[in-house]
């Protein structure tokens, strides 16, 4: 078996608590989400002992798999995916727990036959009748799941439950399309489920190094009396992939990186660096701070947008040595496309603490290297002392670094004098590295938000009112994209770091992009 070091992280968290016994429906199980990432979750979940006894999964899916197919499917899986190795005698009892049930999302036979199913494992198993159901269809099925989950009465909103038991329905994203299908979405699920009972899905918030932008923050006593507008000069915040749209150009096509990024994982990390210290560690009082800052953020709206926002597209070139396709050239993908591959915009949030302090944000697809990092660039010093060393190109501002993925971690550049007779000064490091401090690298988002969503703990998932307000933003955004004439694409090569105008967006206030 794998020797698991702890995580002082973890240590004493409220994810010590022990999920109680429930099913797991997952519906869309043949897609690529539920081998990649869910079931090798759930394995390292059980690796850990976080797996509750009696525990099991029902791979809801229109295709014909059996029982022993999907554990087939799901072994590979976890042999090409899982963060530790596999382990023949866990598998041996890990895939007893793994069921299949071949359905069409519309047919309410299904929906019956998955509550005979989960009654008699309820009854063999002396399990109370806690159920998930995890939506990773695609979204125009989500409707339908969500009708005839509350038809067949499934959704326990009504029904009388063994005391403990719950139903909860964990939702992938995207969650609408803009905002007005958002609320529809939003309006429909209430009719079914309750409010706690939704736990809707952003991955970037299950990141362990995304958690700890709280934890540095509100538990150090240095940095919130400088996290303000009076110290910091700007934020930088940057989700830059390698990769292109690879096989889900169809979706692509209809998302873009606005919808697809930034109205998601962008926002919920500006959230987290720009939020008030919440009243509690619990669920609503830290999503009530961060609806507070989406509330605040100055709306981009008419002119503003060819001002504060840059899209792009990327062209054939190459990442890393390795060629790259242009993206209309890529798998079902007009060869027309306006679909912006790549944002960077500027944002303010006007609020008392970040008054005048913009915020950049970037991410795009097919750029020079795959890097997530938040970067607070302090004011310079008032009074420039050292003005005879020799250097003074090199006397940059303090930066902290927050880096999200790859070598997650936390850096801060401060300037120091070289050593030698010289007063030379030079920009230098302090590092705190995750791989380094905590000896195990961190665990996958999703084996964190799985087992949240299991405990009942919705701190780290949206809230109904932070998804709307959130699309409300860049609804504001697509709507002006949509009367504006169709942008010159693709306006940047594969291998770049983005079209030249998003740099442009920098140097008009005498800034720069950092290259992490
Ligand atoms: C998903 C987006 O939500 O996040 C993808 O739909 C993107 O387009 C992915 O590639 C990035 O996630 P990560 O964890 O690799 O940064």
């Amino acid at each position: 078996m794998t020797t698991v070091v702890e995580n002082p992280l973890r240590a004493g968290s409220r994810s010590e608590a022990q999920p109680q016994p429930a099913t797991l429906v997952i519906f869309g199980a043949t897609g690529d989400l539920t081998k990649r990432k869910l079931i090798p979750a759930l394995y390292n979940l059980a690796i850990d002992g976080h797996l509750p006894p009696n525990f099991s999964v029902i791979g809801f899916a229109r295709r014909d798999w059996t029982d022993e197919f999907f554990r087939n499917e799901m072994c590979e899986g976890i042999k090409e995916f899982s963060r530790r190795p596999f382990d023949q005698n866990l598998w041996n009892t890990f895939s007893q727990s793994l069921h299949f049930l071949s359905s069409n999302f519309d047919q309410p036979e299904g929906y019956k036959e998955l509550q005979s199913c989960l009654d008699r494992f309820d009854e063999e198993r002396g399990t109370p009748g806690s159920r998930l159901y995890y939506l990773s269809t695609p979204p125009s099925y989500y409707p339908t799941i969500i009708e005839n989950l509350g038809e067949a009465g499934l959704s326990g909103r009504m029904a009388r439950r063994n005391e403990g038991a719950y139903s909860r329905i964990i939702i992938e994203k995207p969650f609408g399309h803009d905002l007005e299908s958002a609320i529809a979405l939003n309006d429909q699920l209430h009719q079914v489920f309750t409010e706690q009972q939704i736990y809707r899905i952003d991955h970037y918030l299950g990141k362990e190094t995304v958690q700890n932008i709280l934890v540095l923050r509100f538990a150090n006593g240095m940095f919130e009396p400088m996290w303000d507008r009076r110290y910091i000069d700007h934020v930088q915040i940057t989700a830059a992939e390698s990769v292109g749209v690879e096989t889900r150009g169809g979706y692509y096509e209809e998302s873009g990186a606005l919808r697809d990024m930034v109205q998601s994982h962008l926002l919920q990390l500006l959230n987290l660096v720009a939020m008030e210290p919440p009243v509690a560690f619990d669920a609503d009082a830290v999503r009530d701070e961060k609806v507070k800052v989406l509330k605040s953020i100055r709306p981009i709206r008419g002119n503003l947008v060819a001002e504060q926002v840059v899209r792009g597209q990327y062209d054939a070139g190459s990442v890393a040595g390795k060629e790259m396709t242009a993206y209309r050239d890529e798998e079902k993908v007009s060869s027309e496309s306006s679909t912006e591959t790549y944002v960077a915009m500027k944002l303010f949030v006007d609020n008392w603490r970040w008054q005048g302090v913009p915020f950049y944000l970037r991410t795009g697809k097919s750029l020079t290297k795959r890097v997530t990092e938040i970067a607070i660039q302090f004011k310079q010093p008032p009074l420039a002392l050292f003005k005879g060393a020799e250097n003074q190109s090199s006397m940059e501002p303090n930066v902290l670094a927050l880096r999200i993925q790859p070598d997650e971690g936390i850096s801060l550049k401060v300037l120091a004098k070289t050593p030698g007779t010289r007063l030379n000064i030079r920009p230098v490091k302090m590092e705190f590295l995750y791989g380094s401090s905590f000896g195990e690298d961190p665990p996958e988002a999703y084996e964190r938000l799985l087992l949240d969503s299991m405990i009942g703990d919705s701190t780290l998932f949206t809230r109904s009112d932070e998804v709307e307000t959130a699309w409300s933003f860049v609804t504001d955004i697509l709507e002006t994209w949509a009367q504006m004439p169709a942008p010159r694409f693709p306006n940047y090569e594969s291998g770049a770091w983005g079209p030249r105008e998003a740099d442009r967006l920098l140097y008009r206030d005498n800034r720069e992009w950092r290259w992490p």
